[in-house]
């Protein structure tokens, strides 16, 4: 069978190879909403959020607010201690989620600064315990999301831990906390990973397009390719990696852009009320790319907090 034809098994979670990455202030409850128009199967990554913050903040988490049709979905937790676990993973195992991930990837100062995201691939022995409480908490699939290290390589021992924790699947941003998110891939790491550890190793990093799935495909041989920029301003990617991927067509035309916008706009608004206007204006430049008059039309949206003019400027210029 074709590798791309068969899905990718994560647990008891079996979903296309192609999976929508989390970028934090991006693929929220409103734009995943949007990618699920165009992939009604493909798995779809939370933005993260802190177990301490979910278990300590007594008004509505936002995080957690999300529809049922965004699933399958994969919840994406920090954490810098077991403490607070029990009451963070009930609450998202109670919104409705398939699956749950810990990240140790984060490069952010503000993250890595408490002791979580990239900072605990420096701290095994607090991972090992981290994860061990997860995996007791966790009946739905349990991943990780890691880096090649934090300041020096160690992602072989990090994914041997990770793997005798019981965790079902890694994704592999193949690069140092220091390179943060760009310079060189360590292709070979995932490679060297898939060789020691029988379970799924998903590569993060550089995936945009067909072209580069495949160069990826052929360098790695990982079993799952995240998207994470390249699904910015393009909700349609993984529908068109899908089809790429399996000897399909993919063509999208400006009616379907120009939809897919106004939508991503009218969640927005719907989710963060009048916050919404302001919360679309960094989407707005993907969307314009390589739009005549683009830098007019962004001037235009920027400026405005009134919804009517947002949707007329968008119709205007990417209408058909
Ligand atoms: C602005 C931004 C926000 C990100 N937010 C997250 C996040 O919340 N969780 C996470 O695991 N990775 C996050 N990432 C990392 C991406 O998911 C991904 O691993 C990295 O960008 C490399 O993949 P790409 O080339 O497909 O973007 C973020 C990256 C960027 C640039």
């Amino acid at each position: 069978m074709n590798f791309w034809h068969e899905k990718l098994r994560i647990g008891t979670l079996e979903v296309p190879r192609f999976i929508g990455g989390p970028v934090d202030g991006v693929t929220d409850s409103p734009f995943r909403q949007v990618m699920r128009q165009y992939c009604a199967e493909s798995l779809l990554f939370s933005e993260i959020t802190h177990a301490n913050y979910l278990a300590h903040t007594k008004k509505a988490v936002r995080a957690l607010e999300f529809c049922q049709s965004e699933r399958p979905l994969i919840f994406q937790l920090s954490a810098n201690t077991s403490d607070n676990l029990e009451v963070a993973v009930k609450l998202i195992l109670e919104a409705g989620v398939d699956a749950i991930d810990l990240n140790i990837g984060c490069p952010a100062r503000n993250v890595i600064g408490s002791g979580s995201g990239s900072a605990l691939m420096a701290d095994p022995d607090r991972l090992e315990e981290i994860l061990k409480k997860l995996r007791q908490l966790v009946p739905v699939p349990l991943t990780v999301k890691m880096r090649a290290g934090f300041k020096r390589k160690n992602a072989l021992d990090i994914a041997r831990l990770v793997y005798n924790c019981g965790v079902n699947a890694i994704f592999l941003h193949p690069r140092l906390q220091t390179q943060k998110h760009s310079g060189t891939m360590d292709y070979e790491l995932v490679r060297e990973i898939k060789k020691m550890i029988p379970i799924p190793v998903i590569l993060s990093g550089g995936i945009v397009d067909w072209q580069s799935a495949q160069a990826a495909r052929a360098a790695t041989g990982a079993d799952g390719y995240l998207v994470s920029r390249g699904i910015i301003g393009q909700p349609w990617k993984l529908r068109e990696l899908n089809q790429l991927s399996r000897g399909q067509e993919f063509h999208i035309d400006s009616t379907q852009r120009l939809n897919s916008s106004l939508e991503h706009f009218d969640n927005l608004t719907t989710y963060y009320g009048e916050h919404g206007i302001p919360a679309f204006r960094k989407h707005v430049p993907y969307y314009l790319k390589g739009i005549e008059g683009a830098c007019d039309a962004r001037k235009q949206i920027m400026e405005t907090l009134c919804p009517h003019k947002v949707t007329s400027v968008l119709k205007e210029y990417l209408g058909p």
